[in-house]
């Protein structure tokens, strides 16, 4: 199994007090899968995101991937955050290109790699802007081609299109599920929202609160995506 969670329990101390934020989390993800979880605020999908991407580690139970105990962020996956990540004197251009700075990539390869992704996600005309120039959207597609150049294993995302209105929000979701189809990425993807994780997931991991736990993971049939399509495409 490409990922794999066992057991896993994370705790906190809160005023003193220990506090359970997941427990006794059990869940297999395999390479290429599109896994969303889902539960309701304080339900601890940002923290279980965060234990598999190595950021916080879990108190009991193991997380691994590849085999290997997951004990820090690895530079093979990439994460993708709610604030997009920008940072506000480099243009859309060198944002892109900032994942691949650290990959001693020579500088017009680098422009070259950056320049592809940023074209995917329709932004060739703003390569050179801000990002205060751009609006929430265009400032997340950015941070979407940012993650992609890095050409990953793993997007980790956790509520990213939450601040987008509904029209932006829908294309992105598009946008996204035929970029991991095209390129077989893994991803995981934290909402509260059902109907997006239908949308986007080959399986949906439910979580309920006070203390997280696993209620059920649900397979979203291929037909019913396959119907999402094509009633956009005739509708
Ligand atoms: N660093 C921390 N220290 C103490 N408690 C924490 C910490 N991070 C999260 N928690 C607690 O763990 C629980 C789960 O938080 P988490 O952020 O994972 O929820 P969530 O499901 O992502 O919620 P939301 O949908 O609101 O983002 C919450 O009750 C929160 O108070
Ligand atoms: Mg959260």
């Amino acid at each position: 199994m490409y990922i794999e969670v066992k057991d896993a329990t994370k705790k906190f101390i809160q005023n003193e007090k220990e506090f359970t934020a997941f427990e006794n989390v059990s869940l297999d993800i395999e390479k290429g899968e599109f896994i969303c979880l889902l539960g309701p605020s304080g339900c601890g999908k940002s923290t279980l995101l965060n234990a598999i991407a190595g950021f916080d580690l879990v108190t009991e139970g193991s997380i691994t991937i590849e085999g290997k105990e997951v004990l820090e962020p690895s530079t093979k996956n990439v994460t993708i955050f709610q604030n997009y990540g920008l940072l506000p004197w480099r243009t859309v251009l060198k944002n892109v290109e900032l994942g691949l700075e650290p990959k001693k990539i020579p500088k017009v390869e680098r422009e070259a790699i950056a320049s592809k992704y940023i074209d995917m996600v329709g932004l060739s005309n703003f390569k050179n802007a801000h990002p205060k120039e751009l609006s929430g959207g265009m400032q997340q597609r950015v941070s979407i081609a940012r993650a992609l150049a890095m050409d990953p294993d793993i997007i980790f995302m956790d509520e990213p299109f939450g601040a987008l209105d509904a029209i932006t929000r829908m294309k992105l979701q598009e946008d996204i599920l035929s970029i991991c189809k095209d390129y077989e990425k893994t991803i995981i993807f934290v909402t509260h929202d059902i109907e997006e994780a239908v949308f986007l997931a080959d399986r949906i991991v439910i979580l309920t609160p006070n203390p997280g736990k696993l209620k059920c993971v649900l397979d979203v049939p291929l037909s019913r995506k396959i119907a999402i399509e094509q009633a956009k495409i005739f509708s």
